[in-house]
This record gives structure tokens, C-alpha cells and sequence, in this order.
């Protein structure tokens, strides 16, 4: 796992937006993994500058996102198939077929779930972009007993309820349930960058960068397994941390 300190967050998201950019233009047709969540949001900025300063075309481009809440139409605003289409697809040129984010009002959760699996088996992704949650999730892969390898539904984590309830009117409207890849899937990208700021990740960041265990307790510690995942975290972020 590589470790890369930027003076603040805006920094983080430039540097990972660059990766990605330079992942897109380089393959004939790239799969990239995409995440939603208020950290990633200036990442998705970046893309579009880059894309309006016509340094980056995702004319080839198809994406996966990681997860959907179960219960809210794709128009919903705080669905994240709407998160993905006003922050970044609807201002870039891709081909919104060639977009997946899970259906979270499909009443037939087991098509929704092959469907997703179906995407995640047939295109191997050449790049993961992660945030994380306060409790260490990725993904909505909750700390639990067990994590699953595989697209899944979820009970979403009161401590997760509790960090988006920010995004809407109240905590009661926050779904309870979501679908969301497994560790698996997220695992088997063939880079991936997680990217955190803010003083209620540094528990579960500084267990991800301190510690050897490999723990459902926090999901993000899976990561450690793999042969080629950055960690993006601000000054700010390192300092309260103690990595130096
Ligand atoms: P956040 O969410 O970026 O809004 O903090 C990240 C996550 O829950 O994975």
C-alpha cells in the first residue's frame, strides 16, 4: 500500500483525478470502478475541468459504480445513479449506456443483483476510486462478523445512517438498506485509490496505514491485500494521524 500526503484535500482529489485521466487516455477501452460520497466530489470537479480543457475524452469510456441504496428511483436526488449524472456524466462526454450504477428501486432485488454481478464479471476494471466511511466501510461493505465476496444487499450500519443523514431532510429518510459490491469485486480492480480527509476517518485510516490486521471489524483493512492501492490523505488528515 502506498501512502501519498498532499497539503489539503483539493490536492488529493487533482492528483487522483490526473491518475485516472492518464488510466482513460492510455487505454483503447477502459473500465473504471467509480464511488460516490462527499470526499469524491471535487475528484469528479477535476475530471470535468479536464475534460473541458479537451485534455480527456471518455468517448470509450465505461463505468461501475459501487453501490445504490435500495428504496429510491434513480431520479431520487440523493440516489447515487443521480450523484453520478450531475456531478460528472452529465457534464462530460460519455456514453450513458455505457454507465452502471444498480437500479435501487428494481422490487426484484435478485435481477438487480445478477445484473450487477453480471457487470462486475464482465468487465475487469482498470481502476477503483474509494472513499471510506467513519466505521471503515467500503463500499457499503458494513463491519460486520463476515463480508461477502460478491454483489450483495446490505443493511446499512446505524453509524453510516447516522454520517449521510447530512444528505437529506432527516435521519428517518436515510434508506436502510442498500446493494453494493463485495470486497471481492473491489478487489480484483486492477489499481485503486482511496481517498480520505476529515477528522472522523482517523481511526479507521490509522489502522488502515499502522496496523498488520486484516479485519471485518473495519472493511478497509482488506485493502492491504492488494498489490497496488494509494492512499490519499491531506496534511491535516496525516498530522492527527501521526504519519510523518
Ligand atoms: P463521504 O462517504 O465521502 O461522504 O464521507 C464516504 C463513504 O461513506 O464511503
Amino acid at each position: 500500500m502506498k501512502i501519498i500526503v498532499s497539503k489539503n484535500h483539493d490536492e488529493s482529489s487533482l492528483k487522483v483525478a490526473l491518475i485516472m485521466s492518464e488510466i482513460i487516455n492510455s487505454s483503447k477501452n477502459p473500465v473504471i470502478g467509480l464511488a460516490t460520497g462527499g470526499t469524491v466530489v471535487n475528484v469528479y470537479q477535476e475530471l470535468v475541468n479536464l475534460y473541458n480543457e479537451r485534455k480527456l475524452s471518455f468517448k470509450n469510456t465505461k463505468t461501475i459504480n459501487l453501490d445504490e441504496y435500495i428504496g429510491i428511483a434513480p431520479t431520487h436526488e440523493q440516489s447515487y445513479r443521480y450523484f453520478m449524472n450531475s456531478n460528472l456524466f452529465d457534464k462530460i462526454d460519455i456514453d450513458i449506456n455505457n454507465t452502471f450504477v444498480p437500479i435501487g428501486n428494481n422490487s426484484d432485488t435478485d435481477k438487480a443483483l445478477a445484473d450487477f454481478q453480471y457487470q462486475l464479471d464482465n468487465n475487469d476494471r482498470d481502476f477503483q476510486l474509494l472513499g471510506i466511511g467513519p466505521n471503515g466501510h467500503i463500499a457499503f461493505n458494513e463491519p460486520d462478523k463476515y463480508l461477502h465476496a460478491n454483489a450483495h444487499m446490505i443493511s446499512i450500519a446505524a453509524t453510516t445512517i447516522e454520517a449521510n443523514a447530512r444528505f437529506f431532510a432527516s435521519k428517518d429518510e436515510v434508506p436502510k438498506k442498500a446493494f453494493t459490491q463485495g470486497m471481492g469485486d473491489i478487489l480484483k480492480a486492477k489499481s485503486i485509490a482511496l481517498l480520505a480527509t476529515g477528522e472522523n476517518k482517523a481511526n479507521v485510516i490509522k489502522s488502515l496505514i499502522f496496523g498488520d490486521d486484516v479485519s471485518t471489524d473495519n472493511p478497509s483493512t482488506f485493502l492491504k491485500m492488494h498489490a497496488d492501492t494509494t492512499i490519499f490523505i491531506d496534511e491535516n488528515l496525516a498530522n492527527i494521524i501521526g504519519y510523518k
